[in-house]
């Protein structure tokens, strides 16, 4: 078990970090100034202040490497490794006080993610995954689920934002798997932790538009390494630049993608 590598170690005690005033502002969630970014996209303090321990603490361990994160944008340095950060990922959850939202972080390397960790620090529970070396939750080796029938599935989605001009094509798409599956489809609020549990065999699918590279980045090595797929709605690669995403068990990629594009 290669659970311990130099750059999982770094991610797992910068988030250990930030976890400390994040589970301390989520106790005092109502005081926390509130500033509006945009239509559906709401910023708290915390968000800052997370980011600011999470660069602080992988510039420090990694001083040569960029960093894209979500509230700061991008920080150029070595062109081959690029830490991508979502500092808080659920941050509506966070300000209405439910406990489900988790700190994100990809690392690149020559503009392919090798390894990431999906922190979330109220269960305490840690997903990380490195290229090649399998994906864990917490000290335990983690799989895809292994159910085959989509009508037996959980899946996830997100979305769409009030702005989105897509909006009205997600709705249609949430339509259709109201005949098609047992369980109706679940809006969790964060996408990065929609993708662990689809790592933990939690959920089957996950699948959503207007994705930001920060909300997937971590998400994809460790689907990946859990054994799951990762495509776009056609069922191509191109979901990063498409910022379009189906993250799947091995068995349903194909029936998901299909439901949704009939
Ligand atoms: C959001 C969450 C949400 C998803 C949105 C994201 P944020 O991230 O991941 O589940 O549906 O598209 O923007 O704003 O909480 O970091
Ligand atoms: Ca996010
Ligand atoms: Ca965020």
């Amino acid at each position: 078990m290669k659970l311990s590598s130099a750059n999982i170690n770094v991610m797992v005690k910068a988030c250990r970090k930030a976890a400390k005033t994040l589970i301390r502002d989520f106790g005092e969630v109502e005081n926390l100034q509130v500033s509006l970014k945009g239509p559906g996209d709401y910023v708290s303090a915390s968000d800052k202040k997370v980011e600011k321990i999470l660069v602080e603490e992988l510039q420090k361990a990694r001083p040569n490497y960029s960093i894209l994160s979500e509230e700061i944008g991008l920080i150029k340095n070595d062109e081959e490794f690029k830490w991508i950060i979502d500092p808080i990922d659920g941050t509506s959850n966070f300000l209405h006080g439910i406990p489900h939202f988790g700190i994100s972080i990809g690392l690149e390397c020559r503009k392919e993610i090798i390894c990431g960790i999906i922190f979330d620090p109220i269960k305490d529970e840690i997903f990380t995954a490195e290229k090649g070396n399998g994906a864990y939750l917490n000290m335990q080796r983690m799989r895809v689920s292994s159910r085959t029938k989509l009508k037996d599935c959980m899946i996830f989605t997100g979305g769409p934002k009030e702005e989105s001009e897509k909006s009205e094509l997600a709705l249609e798409e949430y339509k259709k798997f109201s005949s098609k599956i047992s369980t109706p489809l679940r809006k969790m609020g964060s996408a990065s932790l929609d993708m662990a549990y689809v790592a933990a065999g939690r959920a089957e699918g996950f699948f959503q538009r207007n994705l930001n590279y920060w909300d997937i980045a971590a998400g994809i090595i460790i689907v990946k390494e859990a054994g799951g797929l990762i495509t776009d709605y056609s069922g191509n690669s191109d979901y990063i630049n498409n910022r379009i995403i189906v993250a799947t068990n091995e068995h349903i990629n194909q029936d998901l993608v299909n439901l949704i594009n009939n």
